[in-house]
């Protein structure tokens, strides 16, 4: 199992999202959370600022859309230059054609669920993904403390994509930091979010080392 770091933006300096994305450049992924002031009570960004970021950075963007109706609006994620676009099952119509929709577009299709949510409510969907996201905070706002609750169904999604041989990357988002991500590894995580772990000290590239050297080590016990 390979680690995969993926650092918020939504902690960075919003005048100056192309020196976040450089000062990450060892992270694997870019970490976008688009916020529709509807889905969640926190506006961000939508395609323009996805579209300038692509051309501003070599990290590929893991679009999170905490936005309603993701089927009307997902797949101008993928054409704006996300390299990964997440949808939230609480908010979909018909997950399953829009994971399809996604695929189609060429994208990593991951699929979010709020820790209300069980990863059983949404198992049948699984073989449709590439990637489940494990909310580990209510979405909306960074710098929130990690609920321990959600532990158990990340572990429930690893013995799910285990069991059904599944190529599926389980992400958590929401208080992962040092102290958390080994917890999280340890559970069956693999793609970890960090939001202000990265973006609130003043060397964001040392904390995306550091939380890929503890989650690492998690693995590898
Ligand atoms: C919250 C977002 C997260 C956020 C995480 O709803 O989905 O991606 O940036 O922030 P931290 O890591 O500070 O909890
Ligand atoms: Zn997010």
């Amino acid at each position: 199992m390979t680690i995969e770091i993926s650092p918020s933006i939504l902690s960075a300096d919003f005048a100056r999202l192309a020196d976040a994305a450089a000062s990450v450049a060892d992270a694997d992924w870019l970490h976008v959370d688009v916020m529709d002031a509807h889905f969640v009570p926190n506006l961000t960004l939508g395609p323009p600022v996805v579209r300038s970021l692509a051309a501003a950075t070599d990290l590929p963007l893991d679009c999170h859309l905490m936005i309603d109706d993701p089927d009307r609006w997902a797949v101008g994620y993928a054409e704006a230059g996300a390299s990964g676009v997440t949808f939230h099952v609480e908010a979909a119509a018909a997950p399953v054609k829009l994971a399809r929709d996604l695929r189609a577009a060429g994208v990593r299709v991951g699929l979010a669920i709020n820790p209300a949510t069980t990863v059983e409510s949404v198992q049948a969907l699984l073989p449709e993904l590439d990637m489940l996201l494990v909310m580990t905070v209510e979405p909306g706002f960074g710098g929130q403390g990690f609920l321990d609750f959600c532990l158990p169904k990340i572990a429930a999604a690893r013995r799910a994509a285990t069991a059904g041989e599944l190529d599926l990357r389980i992400q958590v988002d929401g208080g992962i930091s040092v102290q958390t991500v080994t917890r999280c590894a340890e559970a069956g995580a693999d793609t970890f979010v960090a939001g202000s772990a990265v973006f609130g000290g003043d060397d964001p590239g040392a904390r995306v080392r550091q939380l890929r050297e503890h989650a690492s080590a998690a693995l590898a016990r």
